[in-house]
C-alpha cells in the first residue's frame, strides 16, 4: 500500500486531531496516549466534519472522537462505533518518518454505514403525504400550557374546538387537534448554528429519537393536514412559549427552502386564533404571519380571531365567562373557518410545483463580499 506524506509531526502534538488533505481523500489525524491514527473525516451519518469533534474515552476504555454534529462516535484505532452499533469510520495506515506523518493512499479498513431495513422515519423522509386533492384535513393546533391533573377552561383551547366542530359540520372536514402540552419533545438543539447542513430534513433530533413528540406535528402537518388553525394565547405580550418550542423545532421545514430550494409546504392555508387577559393580539399574530408565510403557508382575508379585554382587566376570574357568552367571538370563529375553508378549496387547485421562494439561499451566502453588482 502507498503512503503519501501529509503533515510533520510537530503540527500535531500530543492530545490533539486535525483533519488533513491526503492525496484525493480528506483524512483526520488524531495523537493520543502515544500514537497517530486516521480516520476518514466526513462522519457516516451526515458528513459532519470529525476533526471539529471532540475525543473522548468511554466507558470500554478506549478512545473515540465524537462528531459536532450530532453525536456520533468511532473508535479512533478501529473505526467502530460503540458497542451495539455496527457502523464502521474508514480506518486509514498511519507511519511517522523523519518527523513525517505518512497516511495509506486507500483505507485499510473500509468504512461501513450500516443499513436501515425499518426506518421509522421514511415517511417523512419519502415526504409520504396523505393530503391529496380531495380532502379537506384540518389540524388544530393547541399551544396553552394547563397542569394535566388540573385542567382549567382556556379561551383559545375553547375557541380552536368550536373552530374545528364547525368546519367538520360545515365543511365536511376531517378535523384533528393537537394539543402541544400533550407532546413530549426536546427543544430545539440548535444544529444549524453548528453547519447549514447539520439542520436536517426529518429534524436531527427525530433521527436520533424516533420518539420524539414533534414526529407527530411533522407527520400531521407537513404530511396530513390542508389546513393548520393554530390557537394561543398571550404571554407578557408574546405566543406561548410552548408556541416557541414548536416553531424553533419547525426550523428543519423551512431551512429545507434555505438549504435545498425545497418546498414542504404546499397548498396549505394558515389562520389564527389569538386570545389574552390583556391585550398585543396585533403584534402576536404579524408574528405568526411571518413564520407561517416563511414555512409556505397561504392565509385567507382576515385570518385571525383575536380576543383581549384591555390593560385592566385583571378580573382574570371573569375573563373566560365573557369569553363564552360573547356573540362577537361565536360569529368570528364561523368566519374565520369560512374563510380559510373557502380559500383552501381553492389553493388545493393550484399547481404549486415551481412555487418562487425570494427567501435567503444558502447558495447566495457571502456572494455580497466575493463580486458587487449594482444592477438588481
Ligand atoms: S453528521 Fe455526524 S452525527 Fe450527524
Amino acid at each position: 500500500m502507498e503512503y503519501v506524506p501529509v503533515i510533520p509531526l510537530s503540527e500535531i502534538p500530543e492530545n490533539s486531531h486535525r483533519s488533513v488533505r491526503s492525496g484525493k481523500d480528506t483524512v483526520t489525524l488524531f495523537h493520543y496516549e502515544g500514537a497517530v491514527t486516521a480516520l476518514g473525516h466526513a462522519c457516516l451519518h451526515m458528513g459532519g466534519d470529525l476533526g471539529q469533534g471532540s475525543v473522548r474515552k468511554l466507558e470500554d476504555g478506549d478512545m473515540y472522537v465524537i462528531c459536532p454534529w450530532h453525536g456520533w462516535q468511532y473508535n479512533l484505532k478501529t473505526g467502530q462505533a460503540p458497542f451495539g452499533y455496527p457502523d464502521r469510520q474508514a480506518v486509514y495506515g498511519v507511519k511517522i518518518e523523519n518527523g513525517m506523518v505518512f497516511v495509506t493512499e486507500k483505507p485499510v479498513v473500509d468504512a461501513f454505514r450500516a443499513g436501515h431495513d425499518e426506518d421509522p422515519l421514511s415517511d417523512l423522509r419519502n415526504l409520504d403525504y396523505l393530503a391529496n386533492p380531495s380532502s379537506l384535513n384540518v389540524l388544530g393546533i393547541s399551544t396553552t400550557n394547563m397542569n394535566r391533573d388540573l385542567p382549567r377552561p382556556s379561551t383559545s383551547e375553547s375557541a380552536l374546538q368550536a373552530a374545528l366542530d364547525f368546519a367538520a359540520s360545515e365543511f365536511g372536514a376531517s378535523v384533528n387537534m393537537i394539543r402541544i402540552r400533550d407532546l413530549e419533545f426536546r427543544h430545539c438543539e440548535g444544529y444549524y448554528s453548528r453547519h447549514e447542513q447539520a439542520c436536517t430534513w426529518p429534524c436531527s433530533i427525530s433521527e436520533m429519537d424516533p420518539a420524539d413528540g414533534m414526529n407527530e406535528l411533522y407527520r400531521s402537518m407537513v404530511l396530513w393536514a390542508d389546513v393548520v388553525i393554530l390557537a394561543t394565547p398571550i404571554r407578557w405580550g408574546n405566543a406561548s412559549s410552548l408556541y416557541y418550542k414548536m416553531a424553533e423545532r419547525l426550523n428543519c421545514v423551512q431551512n429545507q427552502i434555505t438549504l435545498n430550494d425545497r418546498v414542504l409546504i404546499r397548498n396549505k392555508v394558515a389562520s389564527f386564533i389569538v386570545t389574552g387577559g390583556q391585550d398585543n393580539v396585533q403584534g402576536v399574530v404579524g408574528q405568526l404571519n411571518s413564520f407561517f408565510t416563511d414555512l409556505g403557508f397561504t392565509f385567507p382575508p382576515f385570518n385571525f380571531v383575536g380576543w383581549s379585554r384591555g390593560w385592566i382587566a385583571e378580573d382574570t376570574e371573569h375573563n373566560y365567562e365573557r369569553f363564552a357568552r360573547s356573540r362577537y367571538v361565536k360569529r368570528s370563529i364561523k368566519e374565520l373557518v369560512t374563510n380559510t375553508m373557502k380559500l383552501v378549496m381553492q389553493v388545493k387547485q393550484m399547481d404549486a410545483s415551481h412555487l418562487q421562494t425570494p427567501k435567503p439561499k444558502i447558495s447566495e451566502a457571502g456572494t455580497l463580499s466575493s463580486s458587487y453588482d449594482s444592477s438588481l
